[in-house]
């Protein structure tokens, strides 16, 4: 972390796995669990209809709510689909786009994940964008490769004022719900590497004030770890985002100087 150039970010991303009604106890358990004073900006991604009552309970524990997706479509004819003005309307602020379960299960590719985040800032939002490399690749030394082309494809056409508002995620697919947490330097490399992109493309001063989260199994136990790396600006947390207790600890973690 370097909180002195950038905003800290810990947002749970708890996937499909709370409903409505169950919001406000998590929300409750938060508020006692967690501190008032923070040193990081706390957001929880939510299922679409999850949101409204993410809005109305989370504020009170001070936590941001965020979508998990949303269509790269403005409005019109796209039965089912949720727009980035409709999570706007409610007032959400964050919204994940390009995670890799939704690349694998749901055909998004590096193309309409360019179109939903372009669609995300057009509206304000601030896209949390995934990226990461699967086993295979990190296997045959492609990780860099990969890496590079997701990060410069989900950015193409995102100017320097747009660019302040984007949040990237590095998630190996490898870690994520796994178990197999990518180590601290393993993580912060590929962090720095994503800086260095960055860095090439809009300049040192608009990389270093970029927020780059890890995401993929961190926990309250490797959290003050992986934080610790300069280039590891924050969590995007799965499994351990459903348990308040532990996604508050992740929070505290996040208070490290
Ligand atoms: P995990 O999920 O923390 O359960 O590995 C992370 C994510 O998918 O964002």
């Amino acid at each position: 972390m370097n909180r002195k150039y950038r905003r800290i970010i810990i947002a749970g991303n708890y996937k499909m796995n709370m409903l409505p009604g169950e919001i406000r106890a998590y929300a409750e358990s938060m508020k006692t669990l967690v501190p008032r004073a923070r040193w990081c900006e706390t957001v929880i991604c939510a299922p679409f209809v999850d949101l409204t009552a993410g809005l109305k309970y989370l504020k009170e524990a001070r936590i941001s709510v965020g979508a998990q997706n949303m269509s790269e479509y403005p409005r019109g004819a796209y039965t089912g689909e949720v727009s980035g003005e409709m999570l706007r309307d409610l007032g959400v602020k964050y919204v994940i786009i390009g995670h890799s379960e939704r690349r694998q299960y749901f055909n998004e590719t590096d193309l309409t994940v360019n179109e939903k985040v372009r669609a995300a800032l057009d509206l304000g939002l601030h896209p949390i964008v995934c990226v990461g490399e699967s086993e295979k690749q990190r296997e045959l030394g492609l990780t860099e490769a990969h890496i590079n082309y997701q990060v410069r494809a989900a950015l193409s056409g995102v100017n320097e004022e747009q660019i302040r508002k984007v949040v990237i995620a590095y998630e190996p697919i490898w870690a994520i719900g796994t178990g197999n947490t990518a180590t601290a330097e393993q993580a912060g490399e590929v962090n720095r590497y994503i800086r260095s992109i960055i860095r090439s493309i809009y300049g040192a001063r608009l990389a270093r004030a970029t927020s780059i989260l890890y995401g993929g199994s961190m926990n309250e136990k490797n959290a003050f770890e992986l934080l610790a790396q300069p280039d590891i600006d924050g969590g995007l947390i799965g499994g351990a985002s459903l348990v308040p207790e532990k996604f508050a600890k992740i929070i505290m973690a996040a208070n490290q100087e």
